[in-house]
């Protein structure tokens, strides 16, 4: 469903330039749930912001459910990726005025529901992230792993085919990690949706079923379980 094909991404760094991708090519397809592992300055995150449309490649050719992501302009990217990808952060990067609710129904907004269907997708998903009952808690009121399960129902709210996820462990405890993997796992198999996170993490790797490990921007190896 995602093929990237000899994908090089170059940054200028004042008067040097970065080579963060150096020609990687890489199919995930539909339903995989893929770890993007290596060191940090690999290009996990440069390569998570290609496949999500919110950056532009210098080479190569990113193509998702057959459209030619990488040749879109701006508005295209924008419309794509709110059509059919989902993004979970690091730093979950929730709203903290709104509360867990409105965090997950602020999505669905800009599509044309009724206000029974906002609620109603947004308590179904709320429910089966862990967090019934949290409903109106700010973030400030919440856990990291409960702020990072809103973040999870918020990329899944809109039913995305795919969940992008860059390193969604990072500033949680092994424990709390641990479940927000099983948890993004359940998802990924009871939803279909295709996941692809990065991580340095092994304990995090050991919950993929696809390991696909970045050095210096290129892919030094790929294996799947
Ligand atoms: N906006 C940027 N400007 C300049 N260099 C960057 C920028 N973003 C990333 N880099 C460089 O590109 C390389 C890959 O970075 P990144 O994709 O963030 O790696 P990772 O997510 O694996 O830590 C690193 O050398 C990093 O310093
Ligand atoms: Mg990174």
């Amino acid at each position: 469903m995602i093929k990237i094909d000899n994908v090089v991404k170059n940054y200028a760094n004042g008067e040097t330039e970065v080579k963060a991708l150096r020609g990687v090519s890489l199919n995930i397809d539909r339903g995989e749930f893929t770890s993007i592992a290596g060191p940090s300055g690999s290009g996990k995150t440069t390569l998570l912001n290609l496949i999500g449309c919110i950056d532009k490649l210098d080479q190569g050719e990113i193509t998702i459910k057959s459209e030619t992501v990488s040749s879109m302009n701006k508005n295209e990217k924008t419309k794509f990726r709110r059509k059919n990808l989902g993004f979970v952060f690091q730093t979950y990067n929730l709203i903290p005025v709104l509360s867990a609710y409105e965090n997950v129904a602020f999505v669905l907004s800009l599509l044309d529901l009724s206000e029974d269907e906002v609620r109603e997708r947004t308590m179904t998903i709320l429910k089966e992230v862990g967090l019934a009952g949290m409903e109106n808690r700010k973030p400030s009121k919440l856990s990291g792993g409960q702020q990072q399960r809103v973040a999870i129902a918020r990329a899944l709210v809109k039913n995305p085919e795919i969940v992008l996820a860059d390193e969604p462990t990072a500033n949680l405890d092994s424990g709390t990690g641990e479940e927000i993997l099983k948890l993004m796992r359940e998802m990924n198999e009871k939803h279909g949706t295709t996941f692809i996170f990065s991580t340095h993490d092994p304990m995090v790797m050991d919950y993929a079923g696809r390991v696909v490990m970045l050095h210096d921007g290129q892919i030094k190896s790929d294996e799947r379980k």
